[in-house]
């Protein structure tokens, strides 16, 4: 299999993050894992909130979607897709991954994860998005890479936004 190029997105405001969100949204299904890469204020919570936002409102959900800086995850049911928000900011040791239930969690729910650093090596396959400052207060940039098994995941994300 030959693996996809990155995916560089210029996100000139926040309605164009909300648009990467809702094509994340359609890929959403058991076993895929996004991991958030980026520094403190780029948006990683804010991308997140807007995908689970999209996925509980297909399923007529209208619920608050808070950070999980303190509770570390948060997760939801859509129909029969399990989604967990982790933000691993707080994480002090690899093993609490496991208690969390975390490592269990990338096979069987749909996950998007903060400060993915925390994990150490042993991460999951996963679509990595890494959010950076742009110009402007309102701008920020996306490189979009793919490991193993989520590399389909970034074709399809592609496809997506192209339309
Ligand atoms: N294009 C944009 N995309 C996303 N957020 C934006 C954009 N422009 C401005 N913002 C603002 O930037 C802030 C991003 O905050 P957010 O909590 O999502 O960051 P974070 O990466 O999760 O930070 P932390 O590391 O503290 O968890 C929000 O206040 C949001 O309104
Ligand atoms: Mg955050």
């Amino acid at each position: 299999m030959t693996v996809p190029a990155p995916l560089t997105l210029t996100l000139a405001s926040e309605a164009q993050t909300h648009r990467l969100a809702a094509a994340l949204a359609k890929l959403a299904a058991p076993g895929v894992t996004v991991l958030l890469d980026g520094p403190v204020g780029a948006g990683k919570t804010t991308l997140a909130r807007h995908v689970i936002l999209a996925l509980l409102a297909q399923t007529g959900q209208v619920e608050d979607v808070p950070s999980p800086t303190f509770t570390i995850v948060q997760t939801y049911e859509a129909g029969p897709l399990e989604i967990w928000h982790a933000d691993l900011y707080r994480l002090t040791s690899t093993a609490e991954l496991n208690e969390l239930g975390l490592e269990a969690a990338f096979d069987t729910a749909f996950c998007l994860v903060e400060w993915p650093d925390r994990i150490g090596k042993d991460r999951p396959d996963a679509l990595t998005i890494a959010l950076g400052y742009g110009n402007g207060e309102n701008e920020r940039t996306a490189l979009i890479t793919a490991t193993g098994s989520a590399q389909p995941v970034l074709d399809r994300l592609k496809e997506s936004l192209s339309q």
